[in-house]
């Protein structure tokens, strides 16, 4: 499998290095907003920096999105265009519901696919298969404060996020206001939320814990099927305190899952 990354940062990096090691999959290419950073990834990994349109010329069996929710927005819509299969880590980006339509029509008129990986979340697999017998779901996510700093939210809610000393929630609203004022941080509702009952739904609570080194993530819903529960305690990618290491791995995990005959797993 030939493969471009757009995104040489802790998610690519670990993705890279995976790869590397995997001779049935080839990173071919890798684009990056920043170019000085692409270029010496590039040499890390012994692949190749190219401007995004020319990787778009190359033939390649998958792009994978790992940079941000805009290079979803201004990338993805033209990779399908160009026919070739997409991975997207940044799942946030997906909410809007008018891009999404975009990107589910491009990829069924060029039959393609797109992958959104499970991420730093555990219980997709249940949330898929109860699906519309869900009532209701909610995603609690608990990080260090140090883990929201820069998030949008901030800019019109002051909170000294240095001042906390124990658990306090800072936000809780649905999944499709959460993505925009946490881009970097709640991933996870978005794609749990395209899993189940959509966005609009999907419920959100973010709390900010000093005492605390890892990426909290728990889900809880509700309905015919029963009830479900789920918890992940991530570790934090050390270069990117915002991401969790899970993520990375569930992208690799998904690339295993293209390229082998055998798919265990809902
Ligand atoms: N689905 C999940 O569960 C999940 C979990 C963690 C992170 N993420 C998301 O995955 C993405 C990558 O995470 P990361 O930790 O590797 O981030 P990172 O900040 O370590 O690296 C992102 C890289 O992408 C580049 N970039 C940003 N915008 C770009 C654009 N428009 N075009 C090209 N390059 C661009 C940056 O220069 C940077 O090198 C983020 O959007 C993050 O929010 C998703």
């Amino acid at each position: 499998m030939k493969v471009a990354l757009i995104g040489c940062g802790s998610i690519g990096t670990v993705v890279a290095d995976a790869m590397n090691e995997n001779k049935d999959v080839q990173l071919k290419y890798v684009y990056d907003i920043d170019v000085k950073k692409a270029v010496e990834f590039a040499k890390k990994f012994h692949t190749e920096y190219k401007d995004f349109d020319e990787i778009l010329k190359e033939n390649l069996d998958l792009i994978i999105e790992a940079a941000s929710q805009d290079a979803v927005r201004t990338l993805i819509p033209k990779t399908l265009r160009a026919k070739k299969n997409v991975m997207i880590m940044s799942t946030g980006a997906l909410t809007d519901e008018k891009l999404f339509k975009e990107i589910k029509e491009l990829a069924e008129k060029n039959n393609l696919k797109v992958y959104l990986p499970s991420g730093a979340i555990v219980g997709l697999d249940g949330i898929k298969s109860a699906g519309n017998k869900i009532d209701r779901v909610m995603i609690k996510t608990t990080k260090h404060p140090k883990s929201l700093e820069g998030a949008p939210f901030f800019e019109k809610h002051h909170v000294d996020l240095s001042e906390i000393k124990k658990p306090t929630i800072i936000y809780e609203g649905t999944a499709e206001e959460a993505v925009k004022l946490f881009p970097s941080n709640v991933n996870v509702a978005a794609s749990l939320s395209l899993a189940g009952i959509g966005p609009k739904r999907t419920k959100v609570q973010i709390i900010a814990d000093p005492n605390i080194t890892s990426n909290i993530h728990e889900i809880i819903a509700e309905g015919k099927f029963g009830v479900l529960k789920t918890r992940v305690e991530n570790v934090p990618s050390p270069d990117n305190p915002k991401t969790s290491y899970l993520a990375a791995l569930s992208a690799i995990a998904t690339l295993k899952k293209i390229s082998e005959p055998i798919q265990v797993g809902t």
